[in-house]
Protein backbone atom coordinates (compact mmCIF):
# COMPACT_ATOMS: atom_id res chain seq x y z
CA UNK A 1 0.00 0.00 0.00
CA UNK A 2 1.16 3.39 -1.12
CA UNK A 3 -0.10 5.36 2.13
CA UNK A 4 0.93 9.13 0.32
CA UNK A 5 -2.44 8.04 -1.55
CA UNK A 6 -4.13 9.11 1.69
CA UNK A 7 -2.45 12.50 1.55
CA UNK A 8 -4.57 13.31 -1.88
CA UNK A 9 -7.62 13.04 0.60
CA UNK A 10 -9.29 16.51 1.04
CA UNK A 11 -10.35 17.78 4.75
CA UNK A 12 -11.61 20.56 6.43
CA UNK A 13 -10.85 21.72 9.82
CA UNK A 14 -13.01 21.80 12.93
CA UNK A 15 -13.53 22.10 16.58
CA UNK A 16 -14.59 18.98 18.13
CA UNK A 17 -16.34 19.61 21.48
CA UNK A 18 -18.41 18.14 24.36
CA UNK A 19 -19.17 17.88 28.09
CA UNK A 20 -19.78 15.81 30.59
CA UNK A 21 -21.17 17.50 33.97
CA UNK A 22 -18.76 20.19 34.86
CA UNK A 23 -16.16 18.94 32.72
CA UNK A 24 -15.61 20.65 29.03
CA UNK A 25 -13.23 20.00 26.49
CA UNK A 26 -12.81 20.47 22.87
CA UNK A 27 -10.08 19.58 20.36
CA UNK A 28 -9.26 20.01 16.62
CA UNK A 29 -9.90 17.36 13.72
CA UNK A 30 -9.78 17.47 10.58
CA UNK A 31 -12.21 14.69 9.83
CA UNK A 32 -16.32 15.33 9.64
CA UNK A 33 -18.43 14.46 6.78
CA UNK A 34 -22.36 14.97 6.49
CA UNK A 35 -23.13 10.85 6.39
CA UNK A 36 -26.69 11.25 6.01
CA UNK A 37 -29.16 13.40 4.69
CA UNK A 38 -32.94 12.23 6.48
CA UNK A 39 -32.25 13.09 9.71
CA UNK A 40 -29.16 15.16 9.12
CA UNK A 41 -26.45 12.75 10.33
CA UNK A 42 -22.65 13.80 10.66
CA UNK A 43 -19.68 11.93 11.39
CA UNK A 44 -16.00 12.73 13.01
CA UNK A 45 -13.29 10.66 13.55
CA UNK A 46 -11.59 11.03 16.54
CA UNK A 47 -7.94 9.12 18.10
CA UNK A 48 -9.41 6.96 20.60
CA UNK A 49 -7.23 7.33 24.19
CA UNK A 50 -8.21 11.24 23.85
CA UNK A 51 -9.71 13.26 26.06
CA UNK A 52 -12.35 14.71 23.68
CA UNK A 53 -14.07 11.19 22.64
CA UNK A 54 -13.73 10.08 26.62
CA UNK A 55 -16.45 13.08 27.14
CA UNK A 56 -18.74 12.56 24.26
CA UNK A 57 -18.88 8.58 25.14
CA UNK A 58 -19.55 10.09 28.74
CA UNK A 59 -22.17 12.09 27.33
CA UNK A 60 -23.06 10.99 24.44
CA UNK A 61 -23.26 14.93 23.07
CA UNK A 62 -20.89 16.48 20.68
CA UNK A 63 -20.00 19.87 18.59
CA UNK A 64 -18.38 21.05 15.76
CA UNK A 65 -17.57 24.17 14.67
CA UNK A 66 -16.57 24.58 11.24
CA UNK A 67 -13.30 26.80 11.45
CA UNK A 68 -13.26 29.21 8.98
CA UNK A 69 -9.83 30.69 6.46
CA UNK A 70 -9.89 33.74 9.94
CA UNK A 71 -8.73 30.78 12.22
CA UNK A 72 -4.71 31.39 13.16
CA UNK A 73 -2.35 29.37 14.70
CA UNK A 74 -2.95 29.97 18.08
CA UNK A 75 -6.35 28.76 17.90
CA UNK A 76 -5.10 25.21 16.65
CA UNK A 77 -2.71 24.90 18.84
CA UNK A 78 -4.69 25.56 22.05
CA UNK A 79 -7.35 23.12 21.27
CA UNK A 80 -5.02 20.60 18.77
CA UNK A 81 -1.99 20.34 20.48
CA UNK A 82 -2.56 19.62 23.67
CA UNK A 83 -4.91 17.75 25.97
CA UNK A 84 -8.14 18.79 28.27
CA UNK A 85 -6.52 15.98 30.38
CA UNK A 86 -3.80 18.33 31.71
CA UNK A 87 -4.90 21.78 30.79
CA UNK A 88 -8.28 23.50 30.84
CA UNK A 89 -7.69 24.73 27.18
CA UNK A 90 -10.90 27.50 27.69
CA UNK A 91 -9.38 28.90 30.29
CA UNK A 92 -9.47 32.69 29.40
CA UNK A 93 -10.67 31.73 25.87
CA UNK A 94 -14.09 33.36 24.98
CA UNK A 95 -16.52 30.55 23.75
CA UNK A 96 -20.11 30.47 23.13
CA UNK A 97 -22.74 27.50 24.30
CA UNK A 98 -25.14 25.83 22.76
CA UNK A 99 -28.26 24.30 23.81
CA UNK A 100 -26.77 21.47 25.65
CA UNK A 101 -24.18 23.15 27.21
CA UNK A 102 -21.50 22.30 24.67
CA UNK A 103 -18.49 25.29 23.91
CA UNK A 104 -18.45 26.25 20.33
CA UNK A 105 -16.61 29.26 18.88
CA UNK A 106 -17.93 32.51 18.87
CA UNK A 107 -15.69 33.59 16.17
CA UNK A 108 -12.90 31.99 13.38
CA UNK A 109 -15.46 29.78 12.29
CA UNK A 110 -18.62 30.15 10.19
CA UNK A 111 -20.79 27.34 11.34
CA UNK A 112 -22.06 25.22 14.24
CA UNK A 113 -23.65 21.77 14.53
CA UNK A 114 -24.69 20.34 17.92
CA UNK A 115 -25.07 16.52 17.88
CA UNK A 116 -26.25 13.52 19.47
CA UNK A 117 -24.58 10.30 18.95
CA UNK A 118 -26.46 7.52 17.54
CA UNK A 119 -23.30 5.24 16.76
CA UNK A 120 -19.96 4.75 17.58
CA UNK A 121 -17.36 2.06 16.23
CA UNK A 122 -13.96 1.51 17.60
CA UNK A 123 -11.95 1.25 14.38
CA UNK A 124 -8.74 1.36 16.33
CA UNK A 125 -6.97 3.80 16.44
CA UNK A 126 -9.64 5.93 16.11
CA UNK A 127 -13.14 6.16 17.24
CA UNK A 128 -16.03 6.87 14.23
CA UNK A 129 -18.89 8.68 16.30
CA UNK A 130 -21.95 9.44 13.96
CA UNK A 131 -24.39 11.91 15.41
CA UNK A 132 -27.76 13.13 14.32
CA UNK A 133 -28.12 16.85 14.11
CA UNK A 134 -30.64 18.70 16.68
CA UNK A 135 -29.28 22.34 15.86
CA UNK A 136 -27.55 24.07 13.41
CA UNK A 137 -26.46 27.44 12.31
CA UNK A 138 -24.27 29.73 10.03
CA UNK A 139 -22.16 31.90 12.07
CA UNK A 140 -20.47 33.72 9.61
CA UNK A 141 -19.52 34.23 5.43
CA UNK A 142 -15.35 33.73 5.60
CA UNK A 143 -15.63 30.38 3.33
CA UNK A 144 -14.43 27.24 5.66
CA UNK A 145 -10.69 26.64 6.55
CA UNK A 146 -9.24 23.19 4.47
CA UNK A 147 -6.70 20.93 5.66
CA UNK A 148 -4.86 21.78 2.53
CA UNK A 149 -4.66 25.60 3.47
CA UNK A 150 -4.30 24.78 7.39
CA UNK A 151 -0.66 22.81 6.11
CA UNK A 152 0.14 25.87 3.57
CA UNK A 153 -1.27 29.23 5.09
CA UNK A 154 -2.19 28.87 8.65
CA UNK A 155 0.43 25.88 10.18
CA UNK A 156 4.04 27.77 10.75
CA UNK A 157 7.06 26.64 8.71
CA UNK A 158 9.68 24.61 10.51
CA UNK A 159 12.56 27.22 10.14
CA UNK A 160 15.74 26.07 8.48
CA UNK A 161 18.63 24.02 9.53
CA UNK A 162 21.29 27.19 10.22
CA UNK A 163 23.28 25.84 6.64
CA UNK A 164 20.25 26.48 4.54
CA UNK A 165 19.47 29.88 6.07
CA UNK A 166 21.14 32.90 4.43
CA UNK A 167 24.37 34.44 5.85
CA UNK A 168 23.92 37.86 7.29
CA UNK A 169 27.67 38.46 8.93
CA UNK A 170 30.82 36.94 10.07
CA UNK A 171 31.94 36.78 13.84
CA UNK A 172 35.44 36.80 14.74
CA UNK A 173 35.95 33.91 16.73
CA UNK A 174 39.12 34.73 19.19
CA UNK A 175 37.32 38.28 19.84
CA UNK A 176 33.66 37.99 18.82
CA UNK A 177 34.14 41.16 16.80
CA UNK A 178 31.36 40.68 14.26
CA UNK A 179 31.31 42.30 10.54
CA UNK A 180 27.93 42.77 8.91
CA UNK A 181 27.17 41.74 5.76
CA UNK A 182 26.66 38.57 3.96
CA UNK A 183 30.51 38.37 1.87
CA UNK A 184 33.94 38.28 3.90
CA UNK A 185 36.58 39.76 2.04
CA UNK A 186 39.28 37.38 2.11
CA UNK A 187 41.84 39.69 3.31
CA UNK A 188 39.57 41.29 6.07
CA UNK A 189 41.90 41.69 9.56
CA UNK A 190 39.64 41.92 12.57
CA UNK A 191 39.38 45.75 13.75
CA UNK A 192 39.81 44.57 17.33
CA UNK A 193 41.93 41.70 17.72
CA UNK A 194 43.97 41.81 14.13
CA UNK A 195 43.10 38.36 13.14
CA UNK A 196 42.14 37.56 9.80
CA UNK A 197 39.26 36.51 7.48
CA UNK A 198 40.20 32.85 8.57
CA UNK A 199 39.09 33.40 12.29
CA UNK A 200 35.81 34.11 11.52
CA UNK A 201 32.86 31.84 11.25
CA UNK A 202 29.53 32.80 9.67
CA UNK A 203 26.30 34.20 11.30
CA UNK A 204 22.91 32.84 9.81
CA UNK A 205 19.84 34.58 9.62
C1 LIG B 1 -4.79 20.02 11.99
C2 LIG B 1 -5.11 18.95 13.00
C3 LIG B 1 -5.98 17.92 12.67
C4 LIG B 1 -6.33 16.95 13.60
N1 LIG B 1 -7.21 15.98 13.27
C5 LIG B 1 -7.65 15.11 14.22
C6 LIG B 1 -8.70 14.20 13.94
O1 LIG B 1 -9.23 14.13 12.82
N2 LIG B 1 -9.12 13.40 14.97
C7 LIG B 1 -8.55 13.46 16.22
O2 LIG B 1 -9.00 12.74 17.13
N3 LIG B 1 -7.54 14.29 16.49
C8 LIG B 1 -7.09 15.13 15.53
N4 LIG B 1 -6.10 16.02 15.82
C9 LIG B 1 -5.37 15.90 17.11
C10 LIG B 1 -6.13 16.38 18.34
O3 LIG B 1 -6.69 17.67 18.15
C11 LIG B 1 -5.12 16.39 19.49
O4 LIG B 1 -4.67 15.08 19.72
C12 LIG B 1 -5.65 17.02 20.77
O5 LIG B 1 -4.54 17.37 21.59
C13 LIG B 1 -6.57 16.11 21.55
O6 LIG B 1 -6.95 16.77 22.74
P1 LIG B 1 -7.84 16.11 23.89
O7 LIG B 1 -7.04 14.99 24.53
O8 LIG B 1 -8.08 17.26 24.83
O9 LIG B 1 -9.09 15.58 23.27
C14 LIG B 1 -5.75 16.98 14.90
C15 LIG B 1 -4.86 18.03 15.24
C16 LIG B 1 -4.55 19.01 14.30
C17 LIG B 1 -3.60 20.11 14.70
Amino acid sequence: MDRKALYNLEYGVFLVSSRAGDAINACITNTCIQAAASPVRLAISCISGNYTPELIRESGLFTVSVLDTTADFELIRRFGMQSGRTVDKFAGFDYALDANGLPYLKDKANAVFSCKVTSAMELGSHTLFVGEVLDAAVLGSAPSLTYAKYQSDVKPRPRPKAEERPIIGWKCKICGYVYEGAVLPADFLCPLCAHPAEDFEPIYG
